[in-house]
């Protein structure tokens, strides 16, 4: 059956439709109805079904005979290593880990944050987690303890599973410093935490710590817990327009019977081959395409703890292709923009014999169009954008290679997938013609697998995706949908960028630089980056009577959004300036000053209260070369 008749047959019959995508899955208890109101903000998938996702992602594969077959390659160019795991080792490693947070008061329901990098024993962590029904949620390795600490107070975890170190090119980051000062800032105070120690950086442990080695060394394995369908996977936080993350909940079945059905037709990838997802575990992509997605549909996921350049060069991405001949591959853009500016010619690629490879797959930002060209001119091979968001856990719209190749639009994420009912709407919530701009909502119901609420924050869900158009979810994206049907996706309608593939919260530094003690107003804006996509810049003007240096100011600010959001923010760029640019009832022309910033045409707003301070900021932004200056 073609992507049309999927799409047609889930739209018309969206119950018959996912259980019997729903049939792939091992179950303890069979759910007898797909999608079930029980009363929150939005209809349950699966929710009277039983169901291990450990069990879906390790287990059973073992119980079929595939336990020799190897479930996770790590491949760490910064440490020089490569150490395979196969599924019986998997299902060991999650028993004997999950035994050892059981042993300590772990039990259903309770959370544990995850501070790891891209090291195996973060997946181990991960499953182990759902193996007891307990709740993880991933902090990324390049927040600060800051950010660390609020995701600490909101998930209120029993326990905190952490690496002692991870390696970015040329400095060790310590992990456990971060996280001390974390336990430290945070309210709430965990139980315990478990150390995976690593030779680059050893953890000085202290009372609460305990040693993974030697917590798994000494526990009896623990068996799967079924859950219920809707019992939360995992959590995990990702920007929005404040400074309060949203913690984005993820259901156990429906994550299973989507992420499994995506495996082969959007992936095109059959159990037994080879996956990988360049990203990083502490992003959705991580959890969709390096921990879950693979294993549960019994793949080989590789765990790559590298840059696209730099570990040690340009060639990186074809030699782990090449090495673990991966069938599918999946990055964002800015990795392979990164790969193009350091080997414009893709020299590097000599001597990799990609012949395996069957598709690159992009997400995480807009796919530029000069980018897809160039990857495909120099492997040959298709290049996929789809489009997709932490909050639903798998793309919204994607060309589905493996069930039907669909033509390509290069700058499209191409069609909504199965489960998926997109329209363009105007402000007042009416959907607009073919080709015209508009905010992208989804009909609700979402499919399986996508977030039924934030964490403890279901007024804050309601309000952030429900309420702006009654019927549909937001998805904070605008964009337009062409005749044929293809998706096009032009910006986001709030304070979101987007940095490296990585979302992040204007808003979030905004309330930063609001804590530097000169400062008296502040806008970040997100500028236009030939690298990054794009990249924050922060205007401040200061409290009055501040005589200090400027750039000294605008280094101390830089400075302080590192130390609070992280290196991860990548804020280098502030400014002094004497006044912002505003409505007559005070609100900041952010996305004028953006324009402005990137050189484009720009409108005077017909509200703006002052024009002449477009002039001042475009002044100020020249000596940076924006602007259009150099
Ligand atoms: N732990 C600690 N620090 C981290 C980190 C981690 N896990 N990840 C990134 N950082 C640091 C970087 O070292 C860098 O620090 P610096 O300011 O001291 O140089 C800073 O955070 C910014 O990182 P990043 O924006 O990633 O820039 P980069 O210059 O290190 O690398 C790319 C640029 C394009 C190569 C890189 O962003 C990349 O590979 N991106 C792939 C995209 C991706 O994985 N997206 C996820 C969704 S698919
Ligand atoms: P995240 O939740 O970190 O995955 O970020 C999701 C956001 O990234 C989306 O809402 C989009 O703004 C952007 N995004 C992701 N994939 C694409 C894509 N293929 N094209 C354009 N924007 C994308």
């Amino acid at each position: 059956m073609g992507w049309k008749a999927e799409w047609e047959r889930a739209k018309a019959d969206p119950e018959g439709f996912w259980m019997e995508k729903a049939e792939a899955i091992d179950w303890h208890r069979a759910p007898s109805v797909a999608l079930k109101d029980r009363g929150g903000p939005v209809p349950e998938w699966f929710s009277d079904g039983m169901v291990n996702t450990c069990h879906n992602a390790a287990d059973r594969h073992v119980a079929a005979g595939h336990g020799d077959r190897v479930a996770l390659i790590h491949d760490s160019p910064v440490t020089d290593s490569v150490t395979r795991i196969t599924y019986g080792e998997l299902q060991d490693l999650t028993a004997r880990l999950a035994g050892a947070l059981a042993a300590r008061g772990v039990t259903k329901g309770d959370r544990v944050v995850i501070y790891m990098p891209m090291v195996p024993e973060a997946v181990v962590a991960m499953l182990a987690c759902t193996r007891i029904g307990a709740i993880h949620s991933v902090v990324f390795g390049g927040f600060a303890a800051n950010e660390l600490a609020v995701r600490i107070d909101d998930a209120q975890p029993k326990a905190v599973i952490a690496g002692s170190c991870g390696i970015e090119p040329g400095r060790v980051v310590a992990y456990k410093p971060l996280l001390d000062a974390a336990l430290e800032k945070a309210s709430h105070k965990p139980e315990f935490a478990i150390i995976f120690q690593r030779a680059q950086a050893r953890a000085e442990m202290g009372p609460r710590d305990v040693d993974w080695a030697e917590a798994l060394a000494g526990a009896a394995p623990a068996e799967c817990v079924p859950v219920a369908g809707d019992h939360p996977a995992y959590i995990l936080y990702t920007s929005g327009t404040t400074g309060a993350p949203k913690g984005v909940v993820r259901p156990t079945g429906g994550h299973l019977v989507a992420l499994d059905w995506t495996m082969e037709n959007i992936y095109d990838t059959k159990p037994g081959e080879v996956f990988w997802a360049a990203s990083d575990v502490g992003w959705v992509v991580g959890h969709s395409y390096i921990a879950y997605a693979p294993l549960i549909h019994g793949c080989t996921s590789v765990v790559f703890e590298g840059k696209p350049v730099g570990t040690p060069d340009a060639s990186t991405f074809w030699r782990v292709m090449a090495d673990h001949k991966v069938a599918n591959f999946f990055t964002a853009p800015t990795a392979f923009r990164a790969v193009k500016r350091d080997d414009p010619e893709g020299k590097l690629m000599a001597g990799h014999d990609l012949s395996g490879l069957r598709n690159i797959f992009l997400a995480g930002e807009r796919a530029d169009p000069d980018t897809i060209e160039w990857i495909k001119a120099r492997t040959g091979k298709s290049v996929i954008d789809h489009w997709w968001q932490t909050e639903t856990g798998w793309a919204i719209a994607a060309n589905p290679v493996g069930l039907e190749r669909l033509p390509v639009k290069i700058g499209s994420p191409s069609v909504p997938m199965p489960g998926w009912d997109v329209r363009v709407l105007d402000d007042a919530g009416h959907e607009v013609a073919p080709d015209t701009l508009g905010a992208i909502a989804v009909k609700l119901p979402l499919p399986p697998g996508t977030l039924p609420t934030l964490w403890h924050a279901e007024a804050r869900f309601r309000k952030s995706y429900l309420e702006t158009f009654p019927g549909f979810y937001e998805t904070g994206d605008a964009g337009m949908i062409d005749a044929d049907g293809y998706l096009w996706i032009m910006a986001r309608t709030d304070d979101v960028i987007n940095v490296a593939g990585h979302r992040l919260s204007t808003g979030a530094m905004e309330e930063v630089l609001a804590g530097h003690p000169d400062v008296a107003e502040c806008a970040v804006i997100g500028v236009a980056d030939p690298l990054k996509g794009q990249l924050p810049l922060g205007f401040v003007c200061l409290t009055k009577g501040v005589d200090r240096p400027h750039d000294e100011i605008a280094r101390e600010c830089v400075g302080l959004v590192r130390e609070k959001i992280g290196p991860v923010a990548a804020f280098k760029l502030a400014v002094v300036v004497d006044r912002l640019p505003k409505t007559r009832s005070g609100k900041i022309l952010r996305a004028t000053m953006a324009k402005i910033a990137d050189g484009e045409t720009v409108k005077t707003p017909a509200t703006i209260d002052d024009p002449a301070i477009l002039g001042e900021i475009a002044d100020a932004l020249r000596p940076m070369g924006y602007a259009g200056g150099s």
